[in-house]
């Protein structure tokens, strides 16, 4: 280990929260799917910032708007016009109106428009998302508040996330949790029809469901078409709201715009973060006019949220990725990295959609695998220990992919 680094670490771990488990390595510079670190060697990076630098590392047109705003103005707050905030969230409406077919390939759009509300991270988009459900419940569902989640969820660490969370680890030490949650298993409509009709003590009476298409912080556990078309049916039966957390799962990285577009359904508040502006925090809550609408001046707020340096840096990415056709690149990129990841040994099952994978090991190695691979130039990911987490940023190539999976496959020999 090098001097540099060893300095770096040491006032990293006096000064700062061990929150985190911290890998031995500190990045100081990256492009594309590539990152060096303090000592110059170079990783291939299969988890982009946990799933935010969509464009890959310090992508020029982003750079250049941010460059460009730095030298005007940052922060005058949400009580005045901003630029690029309209622009923006005219894009984000039409990436949310996109309809697509099951690989993610564009067919059409709805032509909803949808409203948004800018916050500055995941959990506080779905806190948005929580505060429009309820008030819909208010106003339209005599009081209803509850929210009804899925098992293996994640949805953020402020308290309201965390009870909307369906892993008992997360509630442990923190409580007293806001109540007005339960979480039934994915994929399980019967149990979700049960936990709607005749709700729990620990939701009464139910405004809405949440849920990502795919699980994941869970373990990359997809929600089936069926399921979530059969989600928007009992949402439109009972009057109640559609929430779709695409906080991981957003901006093309499932190929579609966003994910529930690969079942032909459309929610109606829709949370969203991490790859919206290419990992400069940022994030939005977004809802369709008549529930958008019930949000009046006072009801929701953020310092920060969707200032000038979030909007400029969020518009030039979202609209890089359009312009770039990503989400087709996704599509072909990540057909690839699910047959590479297929063909590994002690690999069970491939979960997920285009560049969001989960390989599934018959060996609880998964741990050692991320170690070894950052020895090795890889940046990956694990979740408990069979299950690696794949989550490049979107522009990685079906070389880089290749390099990947050919040194993966020589770790999980040497490991199992
Ligand atoms: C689906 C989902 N929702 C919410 C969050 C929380 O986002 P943040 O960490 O930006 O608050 C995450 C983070 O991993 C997530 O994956």
């Amino acid at each position: 280990m090098s001097q540099a680094f060893d300095a770096a670490r040491k006032l990293d771990d006096t000064y700062v929260m061990h929150t985190y488990g911290r890998l031995p390595v500190e990045f100081t510079y990256g492009s594309g799917a590539e990152l060096v670190d303090v000592d110059g060697k170079r990783y291939l990076d299969f988890l982009a910032g946990i799933g935010s630098v969509s464009l890959g590392h310090a992508h020029p047109k982003v750079t250049e708007a941010l460059m460009r705003q730095l030298d005007r103005v940052w922060q005058v707050g949400n009580y005045y016009y901003v630029e690029n905030r309209g622009e923006l969230a005219r894009s984000i409406s039409e990436l949310l109106s996109t309809t697509t077919d099951e690989q993610g390939h564009v067919t059409g759009s709805t032509g909803t428009i949808w409203r948004s509300f800018f916050s500055n991270s995941g959990a506080e988009s779905n806190e948005g998302a929580i505060k429009v459900a309820r008030r819909w419940g208010e106003r339209a569902l005599g009081g209803a508040s509850g929210i009804v989640t899925a098992r293996q969820s994640f949805h953020g660490r402020t308290l309201a996330t965390l009870s909307a969370t369906g892993q008992d680890v997360f509630h442990k030490s923190f409580g007293p949790l806001p109540t007005g949650f339960a979480s039934v298993p994915l994929n399980d409509a019967a149990a979700l029809e049960e936990a709607v009709t005749n709700p729990s003590e620990a939701t009464g009476p139910v405004c809405a469901i949440m849920l990502e298409c795919v699980q994941g912080e869970g373990g990359v556990w997809p929600a089936t078409f069926d399921y979530l078309r059969f989600v928007r049916e009992l949402c439109d039966k009972r009057g109640i709201v559609m929430i779709v957390d695409e906080v991981q799962t957003g901006f093309f990285r499932c190929g579609a715009p966003f994910s529930y577009q690969l079942a032909g359904i459309q929610p109606d508040v829709v949370s969203m973060a991490k790859g919206i502006a290419d990992g400069f925090p940022t994030g939005a809550v977004a809802a369709r006019a008549n529930y958008a609408d019930l949000m009046v001046p006072g009801d929701h707020g953020s310092t920060f949220g969707g200032n000038a340096l979030a909007a400029a840096a969020a518009r030039a990415t979202v609209e890089t990725l359009v312009d770039e056709g990503i989400g087709e690149h996704v599509i072909a990129v990540g057909a690839h990295l699910a047959k590479r990841l297929a063909a590994l040994p002690h690999v069970t099952e491939v979960r997920g959609h285009g560049l969001m994978r989960g390989a599934q090991l018959d060996v609880p190695i998964a741990t050692p695998l991320v170690e070894r691979g950052l020895q090795e130039g890889l940046v990956l990911n694990h979740i408990g220990d069979s299950i690696l987490r794949f989550l490049p940023p979107l522009v990685v190539t079906e070389a880089q992919i290749d390099r990947m999976a050919d040194t993966l496959a020589t770790l999980i020999d040497e490991l199992a």
